[in-house]
């Protein structure tokens, strides 16, 4: 993954580097890096770790020059060190790069057999040597990109400067996203245009292969086969504001109390509350045409779309299947006339979900996306948009954008069904009702809050969790297993609950603690018999129910957690809100960094 930025200017570059970075910390975090050219030299600071390390080692070693590129790194090949943190420079050349190289093995052979000297165990590093060696067969920048941009296999986009020509930044993009921003007399390369959106909101989106040369005053882009080409500018809508917690410790935290207004705000799109129907934005394809369905995502997106299974499926009666995106091109998925694919990502920007969406379309499917940032790769590709409207998302565990997903989806789910004439204008009219309780409902449901907290000391100290469910509670399960596996380290799995008798029971003793997820309803009575099958092993059980369901069955668990009496088709979005709290107080009870966990990153930009 990884961010990167670049400015050449008539003014001085390192600070708003930084402050760039800032922005980008959310696709990396394991190390940092900052180069400029300044009297005659090119001129590296470096640091491991968050890019707090970074900037202190800028504010104790200042970096003066007016044209500069810098990187916020997750580590693909070699450790997070200072070493093998970008930019990446050999005698003449700068890089910093995002992505992976594929056939990096045979080009680090070569370049080593010219006579290079390796300084990291990246594969970046190798590109930097690549242009320097063909400067010295006497390419020109110009040349020296276009020939090793050719040989390069898999993922990436770099901003690369040259030593002898202090005047003139490059980029280059396949596979990974990278912006041109204009300024007055300045020019910028960012990850994309939240990363730019201090310095201008002029943004042009290159395109696959395209590679581009900055000047202060210019700017030349070429595609991948070296001819010129144009990229309109456009101007883009992401805002430069910087995002606070306000009074929370945590952004995550923040995010967390923020869900029934921000998906208050999504329905308030989808739904009308005095006609009492659902609207999607104009359609590019037939909805009523749609024969099959395939959810495609990752992580909690890819949760969100296995709860919108049951919503479709129930509703629309179309199949419905939901696809991990890393898995889905290469199992060469059957696509049929009628085939809609439906793409799930906050960022918009998952390499797996995106490639999932370009073989989708190329396959003729119909393609929708539900995105949280509406100026990324999917958002532009996609044929339907269906924009989730949470604001920016800045905790690496998904939260708001998770339940705002749920409330798109659950429109959609309606909408379909309407358009194959399974939902008459009374249902329409009772589920609308129901949508628009959400935002009260979870508000309710952050009323367990206190709850949760006395409990979370115990489960903190835990070494494995089970969660469980049924029907639309079995992904809620899964989804509350990854965020607490994500943010506190503790090792949990979810199953629905009918299964682990076949095998995940044997894990029980009184040092698991189950977590069930089991409002009343349809499947109440079949889950609190699972449960009581653990409880009768020693088990120590919490469970997340409404007050009918504690009251029914709350006796003999460790802990009940008592959340507002919804119905089921909403439940889902309300069973969110205890889950993320468990998994965020669990957490601060065991002093993790909640909003930037070990190893991950908010936005997945490599396979
Ligand atoms: C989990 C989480 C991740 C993301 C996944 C997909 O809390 O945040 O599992 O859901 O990486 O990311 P997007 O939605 O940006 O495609």
């Amino acid at each position: 993954m990884c961010g990167i930025i670049g400015i050449v200017s008539r003014e001085a570059v390192a600070d708003r580097l930084i402050d760039g970075l800032k922005r980008l910390e959310y696709r990396g975090y394991d190390s940092a890096g900052i180069a400029t050219i300044h009297d005659g030299i090119m001129d590296r600071r470096r640091a491991p770790g968050k890019l707090v390390n970074l900037a202190r080692e800028v504010a104790a070693h200042p970096l003066p020059g007016a044209i500069g590129i810098a990187h916020t790194r997750w580590a693909t090949h070699g450790a997070p060190t200072t070493g093998n943190a970008h930019p990446h420079a050999t005698a003449n050349v700068c890089l910093v790069h995002n992505g992976i190289i594929e056939n990096f093995k045979p080009l680090r052979a070569e370049v080593i057999a010219a006579g290079c000297h390796l300084e990291s165990d990246t594969d970046s590093e190798v590109v930097a040597h690549l242009i320097e060696l063909a400067l010295a067969r006497g390419a020109s920048p110009d040349e020296a990109v276009a020939q090793t941009l050719d040989r390069l296999h898999g993922a990436f986009s770099f901003a690369i400067l040259f030593k002898q020509h202090p005047g003139l930044l490059y980029g280059a993009r396949r596979g990974s996203p990278l912006v041109v921003g204009q300024g007055d007399g300045e020019m910028f390369l960012g990850s994309d245009a939240l990363g730019l959106a201090p310095f201008t909101s002029r943004i042009a989106y290159l395109e696959e292969g395209d590679w581009v040369r900055l000047s202060a005053d210019d700017v030349t882009i070429f595609d991948a086969a070296g001819g010129r080409v144009e990229r309109p500018f456009i101007t883009s809508s992401a805002s430069a504001a910087v995002i606070e917690k306000g009074n929370h410790r945590h952004y995550m935290e923040k995010e967390i109390h923020e869900q029934p207004i921000v998906v208050a705000q999504t329905l308030g799109a989808y739904v009308d509350p005095l006609a009492e129907t659902v609207a999607l934005p104009a359609m590019p394809f037939d909805l009523a045409s749609v024969k099959r369905v395939q959810i495609v995502g990752c992580g909690s997106a890819l949760l969100a779309g296995q709860v919108a299974t049951y919503w479709i499926e129930a509703l629309a009666r179309v199949p419905t299947s939901i696809e991990n995106a890393s898995e889905y091109r290469y199992r060469d998925p059957v696509y049929e006339e009628g085939g809609l694919c439906l793409f799930i990502s906050q960022s918009g920007e998952t390499a797996d979900t995106l490639a999932a969406l370009r073989h989708a379309k190329a396959g003729g499917q119909m393609v929708a996306a539900v995105v949280n940032v509406d100026t990324s790769t999917m958002a532009r590709e996609t044929q339907l948009l269906l924009p989730t409207h949470a604001g920016p998302e800045v905790g690496v565990a998904s939260t708001k954008a998770f339940t705002c997903q749920l409330a798109v989806l659950a429109a959609f789910a309606i909408a379909l069904g309407k358009a194959k004439g399974r939902v008459p204008a009374a249902e329409e009219a009772r589920l609308v009702q129901l949508l628009e309780q959400v935002p009260a409902a979870m508000n309710a449901a952050l009323g367990a809050e206190a709850d949760i907290l006395a409990l979370a000391p115990a489960l903190s100290r835990a070494r494995d969790i089970l969660y469980v469910g049924r029907g639309p509670d079995y992904p809620m399960a899964l989804e509350g297993a990854l965020k607490l596996k994500e943010i506190s380290y503790i090792h949990a799995e979810g199953y629905a609950a009918g299964e682990l008798k076949h095998g995940p029971i044997a894990l029980i003793d009184e040092h698991v603690p189950v977590i069930v997820i089991a409002p009343s309803g349809p499947r109440f009575d079949k889950t609190v018999s699972n449960m009581q099958e653990v409880m009768a092993r020693g088990g120590r059980v919490v469970l997340l129910s409404d007050a009918a369901g504690v009251a029914a069955h709350g006796a003999g668990t460790t802990a009940a957690i008592t959340l507002p009496t919804v119905d089921p088709f909403i439940s889902p979005l309300v069973t969110a809100v205890p889950v993320q709290l468990l998994a965020y107080h669990v957490a601060v009870a065991k002093g993790t960094d909640v909003d930037q966990p070990r190893n991950l990153a908010k936005s997945v930009t490599v396979e």
